[in-house]
Parts: structure tokens; C-alpha cells; sequence
């Protein structure tokens, strides 16, 4: 949904209240409040190319004030679409940035302060899709809804009228639903009509997280939360946490049926326990192959011609940071809009070392930046965690070193944030501010 402008590719996105039918998780005939992006549920994949320049026209149709943020965006603070940049009702807003950074598969999400979760849970969220010098050239299944397929993996519970729950009454880590949504469907099926197929997964639950694996074959991941990996990597399962994405290929048999499972998420070897998030087994998606499928080919791709200019190297590190993550709190203080927690230079490659420091995991994040995963309790990270990320699960008490450079926008009047993405705890003040100068 977009077009172009004097060589600026624009977007159109309208926030505003809709209905649809859930069934069969509810009652037949009921029909669910909701809120979407130009539509009722969720909203459209906005895509651009690596050095393309962008604008979105936001539109707020809603009762209440909201934002709208780009996850994963390398882009200035004014345009990042955090809790400083709500958009009143009736509103709208305009941000521009030029796309600088590898192919990768981010989203866009409401970050209003305090009210994160609800606005997430009554449906706002979408895929924002990004193309490089390599998506170009790779042998990788790219057609758009047919072998290249966005999964938005959400849950819900319903209330008895049909409405969606919002609210976890406090308990642990937020509102758990009982039913998986993919793409705002319940029940989903792919009809699959090539031999390999790539998912865009991405976890946008407000506090789930996700164990995907299918029941007899690997799956393939090629990319991370921010762009494609070195080579391809068969895993046997793929753990997401809230914000988190993975691509992976799935290679299929004619006229077969696959259901792409979740399964209890382990910690550590442990099993982490539902009110931590992800104790429970789901079906996610049934993928169904055609009596006879087309080819596809073996996935590979050229390194990128930025690939140097990306790469981040550990003898760059000028700071190191310590992050405690505790309850609602980072380093013993709740998210204040007022206040400052670092100021970055321009062009910094530091440190940063985060912790959970209680028996329950957190999905750490950090706005504007992609970091490198240097070890996980001094040892080197597993290979699905090695390439370039936002957000990671911190598995209770380990220290995990990230590595990250902070290039292109100064600005001190204007702060990025970081924060656990389990969004009740980023609501309830598990959340910090840094500026670049
Ligand atoms: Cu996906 Cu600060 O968020
Ligand atoms: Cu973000
Ligand atoms: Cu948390």
C-alpha cells in the first residue's frame, strides 16, 4: 500500500476501531471489538529496499491517543514511534527516514506509555519487510503469499461474549491466551504449491513465548530478527519470545499435510513453567502440499556489498554498560519519561550486559541498533542466536554481552528506548531511555 513521491516511497496507514468473527473460538455469530491498521485487524506488510527513502502517513481514528513504532529500524529518535511520539486521537503524524540497514523482517507495533499491551492485544500490529543487494540476487522462495509468507503468531483469550480479554488481571508475565491466532485466523492453513516455502514467523504476543518445530523434519532457519544469517541452519525447534522473528524454510512433499507446532519452551534444559510464558503445546499453522509441487531451489546467497560496513567488532568497544532486569525494573528504576538513563556518542560501539536477575526469563530489546550476541555466561551464544538481533529471551540469572554501535542520528532531545518486551512489565515500568549525541 504504498506510493511514490518525488522518489520517497509513502505509506498510508489508518489506526482506527473495526469487528470480525473469531469463530470457531467464539460463539457462532459473535463478533469481536477490534482495532487494525486500515482495517480491522492487524495491518497491511509495508516493504521497502535498503537506501529507499520512506514516509508513513499515520492517521489516529482511534478514542485514544497511541503510536506507532518501527521495531528493528535503524532510524532517528524523532521517527522511532516510542512512548515520546503519541499521536493524539484524531491525529496524525508523519515520519520520514531513509532505509540503511540488511534485509530483514521487522514489524510495527503501538508503544503508548503504560497502555503497550492493550493496544497490541485489541490488534494493532503489522510486518514491515525489507529488501537488500542479496534478497535480489538469492536463490530464495520470494514470492509473497505463495512461497513467502508472513506469520503473525499471536494468542487471545475470548471472553463469553466474544470480546478479547485484556487484561491479565496481574498475573505472571501478562495475559496468556488459550487460543493462537496466525495472521488474526484461528485454525490457519496454508496451501503450500512449491517444494520449499519460507515463514516469516513473528512472535507479536504480548507475553507467549514460542517453541516452533514441525512433528519429523528440521526446520531451516536463514535469518534472525535482523536480517539473513551466514548460511542456512536446520533446527530441530526455533524459540521465539515476545518481539522476536525468525525466517525459516520448510521443505515439503507432494500432497503431504504439516502442522507447525509450539512446544513447551525450555530454558536452560528446564521447562519453563506456564506462568513464565510458554509452559503450554499448541498447533499453529497446517500446511497443506498440491498433489504436485513446483520446484524450488536450494536456498543460498551472496554476502552483501555492505557486509563490511555492517559488521561489528568487538576491539571497536569503547563502553561497557550493566543492565539488571528485576520485576518492574531496570537497575532498580522504573521507566520515567523525564529521565535519561545513557547518553551514547555518535558512532559508539559498546557494550552492553544484561541480566535477569530473578527466577523468570525477560525478552530484552533495544530501538534503533541491531546487536551481535558476544556469549551467553561467557560462553559463545547458539548458532540461532549468533546473527544480527534486537531482541533476546534472557534465560534467568545469565549474563548475555551484546555488542552494538550506535551510527548516524545524534540527538539529545529525543531518546530511544529499551525494555522487556513482555508488555505488562514494559507497561509497568521495565523500560529506559538512552540518547545518541
Ligand atoms: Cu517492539 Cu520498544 O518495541
Ligand atoms: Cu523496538
Ligand atoms: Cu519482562
Amino acid at each position: 500500500p504504498s506510493r511514490l513521491e518525488d522518489g520517497v516511497r509513502v505509506f498510508a496507514l489508518e489506526a482506527r476501531s473495526g469487528e470480525r468473527s473469531f469463530a470457531p473460538a467464539t460463539a457462532p455469530g459473535a463478533s469481536t471489538p477490534t482495532w487494525g491498521f486500515d482495517g480491522d485487524f492487524l495491518g497491511p506488510t509495508l516493504r521497502a529496499v535498503r537506501g529507499e527513502d520512506v514516509a508513513v502517513e499515520v492517521e489516529n481514528g482511534l478514542p485514544e491517543a497511541t503510536s506507532v513504532h518501527w521495531h528493528g529500524m535503524h532510524l532517528p529518535a524523532a521517527m522511532d514511534g516510542g512512548p515520546h511520539q503519541e499521536i493524539p486521537a484524531g491525529g496524525s503524524w508523519r515520519p520520514a527516514w531513509t532505509i540503511d540497514q540488511p534485509a530483514a523482517t521487522l514489524w510495527y507495533h503501538p508503544h503508548p506509555h503504560g497502555a503497550t499491551e492493550t493496544h497490541v492485544l485489541r490488534g494493532l500490529a503489522g510486518m514491515f519487510i525489507l529488501d537488500d543487494d542479496r534478497t535480489a540476487t538469492a536463490a530464495l522462495p520470494s514470492e509473497y503469499g505463495v512461497d513467502d509468507v508472513p506469520v503473525i503468531v499471536q494468542d487471545r483469550r475470548f471472553a463469553d461474549d466474544g470480546g478479547f480479554v485484556l487484561s491479565g488481571d496481574g498475573a505472571e508475565p501478562g495475559l496468556l491466551g488459550d487460543t493462537v491466532l496466525v495472521n488474526g485466523t484461528v485454525g490457519p492453513v496454508h496451501e503450500v504449491r512449491r517444494e520449499r516455502t519460507r515463514l516469516r514467523l513473528l512472535n507479536a504476543s504480548t507475553a507467549r513465548s514460542y517453541r516452533f518445530a514441525l512433528p519429523d523434519r528440521p526446520l531451516t532457519m536463514i535469518a534472525g530478527d535482523g536480517g539473513l544469517l551466514d548460511a542456512p541452519l536446520p533446527l530441530d525447534a526455533i524459540q521465539l519470545s515476545p518481539g522476536e522473528r525468525a525466517e525459516v524454510i520448510v521443505e515439503m512433499r507432494a500432497g503431504e499435510t504439516l502442522r507447525l507446532r509450539s512446544e513447551a519452551v525450555e530454558l536452560g534444559g528446564v521447562l519453563l513453567p506456564g506462568a513464565s510464558g510458554g509452559g503450554d503445546a499448541f498447533d499453529v499453522l497446517e500446511l497443506r502440499a498440491a498433489e504436485t509441487l513446483e520446484p524450488s531451489p536450494e536456498p543460498t546467497w551472496e554476502p552483501s556489498a555492505h557486509a563490511e560496513a555492517d559488521a561489528l567488532h568487538e576491539t571497536d568497544a569503547v563502553e561497557t554498560r550493566e543492565f539488571e532486569l528485576n520485576g518492574r525494573e531496570i537497575n532498580g528504576e522504573r521507566m520515567d519519561l523525564g529521565r535519561v538513563d545513557a547518553a551514547v556518542e555518535l558512532g559508539a560501539t559498546e557494550l552492553w550486559a544484561v541480566r535477569s536477575t530473578q527466577a523468570i526469563p525477560h525478552s530484552f530489546h533495544v530501538h534503533d541498533v541491531q546487536f551481535r550476541i558476544l556469549s551467553v555466561d561467557g560462553a559463545p551464544p547458539p548458532p540461532e542466536l549468533a546473527g544480527r538481533k534486537d531482541t533476546v529471551l534472557l534465560e534467568p540469572q545469565r549474563r548475555y554481552l551484546l555488542l552494538m554501535r550506535f551510527d548516524d542520528y545524534a540527538d539529545p532531545d529525543h531518546p530511544y528506548m529499551f525494555h522487556c518486551h513482555m508488555l505488562l512489565h514494559e507497561d509497568e515500568g521495565m523500560m529506559g531511555q538512552f540518547v545518541v549525541v
